[in-house]
């Protein structure tokens, strides 16, 4: 069948309009301006050399998870740490040689107080750990998400850690009706009131990544943020960029105490980094 040209081209220009409508809301939305750090100027390369030279130890909590896993892989990589600790619910192997030293405590997160001693002596602590709302209920969401996560810190804390690394989630407000972002909002909030000497918040979009569990919506929303991910530089983020951010900001120094990175300010300095 062959359309009246005139009425094709009618269709063309509106679904035209409604792609711009589109892309002028979705522009409106992003994110503000990337953080500006001092020392940004600075090579990264001779700041992770120097931070390798304390001999510092940090702990990864949700090692097993999507980016957990790639937070290992980048740390093991760039070897800032003389010691890593994965902290979590199971023993987890590993085939390559170089997650031998690794050290590994397995914990009961219903009955952290019983697991302090893993908490102590790590330098930095990162926390990767969370569950869906589909997975553990609303409840047990809240549990993961917010009560171990925060006892995870203070224990942290009481053992000495002096900053602490948590990937919250774009949108995180303890105000929010929505209870994924206001669990995390508040988890941030919380564990900021315990006083590291730093604390940084990641707040990535949806996270691309090939996900070995299949969670239907989560590859529609990759699918999609993946496809237009120019437009969408401020909703998602490959999980790869996600963790060298990570590793990278760790051997900065922030002006501030407490620094929040929003997915465009994950993304440039993630990127800065991918030439390696
Ligand atoms: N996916 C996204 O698009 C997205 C976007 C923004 C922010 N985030 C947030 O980023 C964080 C990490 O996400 P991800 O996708 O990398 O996570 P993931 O792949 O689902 O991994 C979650 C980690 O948490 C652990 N965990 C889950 N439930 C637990 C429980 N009941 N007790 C102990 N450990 C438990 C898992 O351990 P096991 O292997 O033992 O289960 C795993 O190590 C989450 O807080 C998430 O909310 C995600
Ligand atoms: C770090 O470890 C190396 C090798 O064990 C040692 O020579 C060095 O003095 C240590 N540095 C610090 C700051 O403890």
């Amino acid at each position: 069948m062959k359309l009246p040209s005139t009425a094709l081209g009618k269709a063309t220009g509106i679904l035209t309009v409604v792609v711009v409508v589109i892309a002028a809301v979705l522009i409106y939305f992003e994110d503000e301006d990337p953080v500006q750090y001092s020392s940004m100027t600075e090579d990264i390369r001779s700041l992770e050399e120097n931070f390798r030279q304390h001999n510092r130890s940090c702990f990864i909590l949700g090692a097993s998870g999507e980016t957990g896993r790639l937070l290992l892989q980048e740390l093991l990589q760039r070897n800032i740490f003389s010691r890593i600790t994965l902290i979590g619910r199971r023993q987890l192997t590993f085939e390559d040689k170089a997650y031998e030293n690794l050290v590994q405590e397995v914990v009961d997160f219903e009955k952290l107080d019983d697991y302090a001693a893993a908490f102590e002596g790590h330098d930095v602590g990162y926390c990767c750990l969370g569950t869906t709302r589909a997975k553990a209920g609303a409840e047990g969401f809240v549990r993961v998400d917010h009560d171990y996560v925060l006892k995870s810190a203070e224990l942290a804390k009481v053992g000495g850690c002096k900053q602490f690394h948590l990937e919250s989630s774009r949108g995180a407000d303890k105000n929010s009706n929505f209870l994924y972002l206001k669990v995390k909002g508040q988890v941030e909030a919380d564990i900021e009131a315990l006083g590291f000497d730093r604390f940084t918040i990641y707040r990535p979009g949806v996270l691309l990544v090939d996900r070995q569990e299949s969670r239907p919506s989560e590859w529609l929303a990759r699918k999609f943020f993946g496809a237009f991910s120019p437009v969408f530089s401020s909703m998602s983020i490959p999980v790869q960029v996600l963790v060298k951010a990570m590793v990278s900001n760790t051997v900065l120094q922030p002006e501030q105490k407490t620094e929040i990175l929003e997915n465009k300010a994950i993304a440039s300095l993630g990127e800065k980094n991918a030439a390696k």
